[in-house]
Order: structure tokens, then C-alpha cells, then sequence
């Protein structure tokens, strides 16, 4: 089972990943992790070219880098993973393009990423994706605590309004597809935060099983 974890920069994402890793581990699942941009020595060195601040990269260049990571991603490692059985859980997938490139930097106006971003998983679709919800001003302020202006990638030097469409568009896609979605309110503690995902995982590994949750 494929389940994604997405949300605007500092909105505590990797936290939840790792919380729920170790909830998954201590339940006796066989769990994978894995972070985009990265997950392949590929998609690690398309990553640091991404995230270089002394580069400037035209904002198609930059949709066709993070999918060609993915693409290797997939292919490589993500469908031999899922063959396995593992659980696999990723810390951003194919929506981050939709959201960051499609509305931040406006490269779908005729819609046709969807179509592209199917391409790149090969029909790989997450069956959950937990969207860690905060506002542009908190994830700042995280961000700010963590290091200040010296410690921003490339990504993180986008204006304020790249931000605000961000959130909106992810909101957006988790109202336009309430299956697969689960809204989390990231200002709430991580632990609170980890027991509501972990609450509807066992609900969704439920279902089907036939066992009582
Ligand atoms: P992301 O992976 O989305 O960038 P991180 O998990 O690295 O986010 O968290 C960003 C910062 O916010 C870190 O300093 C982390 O300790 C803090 N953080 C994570 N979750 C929460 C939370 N629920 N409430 C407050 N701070 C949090
Ligand atoms: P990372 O340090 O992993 O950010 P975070 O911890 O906030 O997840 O850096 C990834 C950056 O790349 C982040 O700013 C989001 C951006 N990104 C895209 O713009 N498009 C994509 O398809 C992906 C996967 C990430």
C-alpha cells in the first residue's frame, strides 16, 4: 500500500512520517520510506540541482526535473517495493508537482499535468494521502525558527503569494477528492496529529481484511 504525506514546507510532514513509521513497525508492518525529490542515487542528485540556491532553473526545466526524479523513483524502487508487500510511505508525491508547479508557479492553465503526472508513476496512484494542513504565516514562522533566511533552498526563496496558492491548491485537491484525501490540522501537536492518521489507517488496512479494527 502506497500512502503519501503532503503539505506546504515546514507543516511537519516528515515528522508524521516518522511517527507513523514507528507505529506501522511496532504493529509488524513491513514499511518503506521514502522522501521526493530523492529515494534513488538518480533522483538524490536531480534533488540537490533542484534545491541548489546558486542555480537558477527555468520553472518547466524544474517540473521535468522533479518528474524525471520520480520517474526513476517509480520505476526503480516504489513498484519493486509495493511488489514486495511492503507498506511504503512517502513524503511528497506527484499532488506536490500538481500543486507547486501546476498552481505556484502557474504551469497548467489548460490542465493537462494530470494526464503528464500519470505518465510519470505509470498509473501509481497513493491509496491515502494525509494532507498536514497549516496557514503561509505558521509554516514561516517554523521555518524562521529552524534557521532563518541562511538555511533556504531554492524552493524556499519563492515570494509569500507562491505560498498562499500553494495551501489553496492543496486544499483544493483534498476537496475535490474526499477517497483518497484525509485533512489534518497541523497546528495541533504532532503526537494528536500522528493517533487521527494512525486511527484511519487502521480503518483503511481494515477494510477488506475482514478482521475487527
Ligand atoms: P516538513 O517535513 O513538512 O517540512 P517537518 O516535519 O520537518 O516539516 O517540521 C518542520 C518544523 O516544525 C520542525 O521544526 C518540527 O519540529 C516542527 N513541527 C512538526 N510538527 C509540528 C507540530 N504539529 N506542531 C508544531 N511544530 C511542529
Ligand atoms: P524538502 O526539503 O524535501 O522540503 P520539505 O521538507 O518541506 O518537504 O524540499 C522539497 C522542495 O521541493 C519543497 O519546497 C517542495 C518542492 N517540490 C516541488 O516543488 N515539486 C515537487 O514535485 C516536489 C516533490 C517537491
Amino acid at each position: 500500500m502506497l500512502i503519501s504525506f503532503e503539505g506546504i514546507d515546514g507543516s511537519g510532514k516528515s515528522t508524521q512520517v516518522v511517527l507513523m513509521r514507528r507505529r506501522l513497525e511496532e504493529a509488524g508492518y513491513a514499511v518503506d520510506m521514502v522522501r521526493e525529490p530523492g529515494g534513488t542515487a538518480l533522483s538524490e542528485r536531480i534533488r540537490s540541482l533542484l534545491l541548489d540556491p546558486d542555480l537558477e532553473v527555468d520553472s518547466m526545466a524544474e517540473l521535468l526535473l522533479f518528474s524525471a526524479a520520480r520517474a526513476q523513483l517509480v520505476r526503480e524502487h516504489l513498484m519493486p517495493s509495493l511488489a514486495e508487500g511492503n507498506v511504503v510511505l512517502c513524503d511528497r508525491f506527484f499532488d506536490s508537482t500538481t500543486v507547486y508547479q501546476g498552481a505556484g508557479r502557474g504551469l497548467d492553465p489548460d490542465g493537462w499535468l494530470d494526464a503528464f503526472n500519470r505518465r510519470v508513476t505509470k498509473g501509481l496512484v497513493p491509496t491515502r494521502t494525509y494532507l498536514i494542513d497549516i496557514d503561509p504565516e505558521e509554516a514561516v514562522r517554523r521555518r524562521m525558527a529552524q534557521g532563518g533566511v541562511a538555511g533556504r533552498d531554492r524552493m524556499e526563496q519563492a515570494e509569500p503569494a507562491f505560498y498562499t496558492r500553494i495551501v489553496d491548491a492543496y486544499r483544493a485537491l483534498a476537496y475535490a477528492e474526499p477517497v483518497r484525501w484525509r485533512v489534518l490540522d497541523g497546528l495541533r501537536p504532532a503526537e494528536e496529529i500522528a493517533r487521527h492518521i494512525w486511527a484511519d489507517f487502521v480503518r483503511l488496512a481494515g477494510h477488506g481484511r475482514n478482521t475487527p479494527e
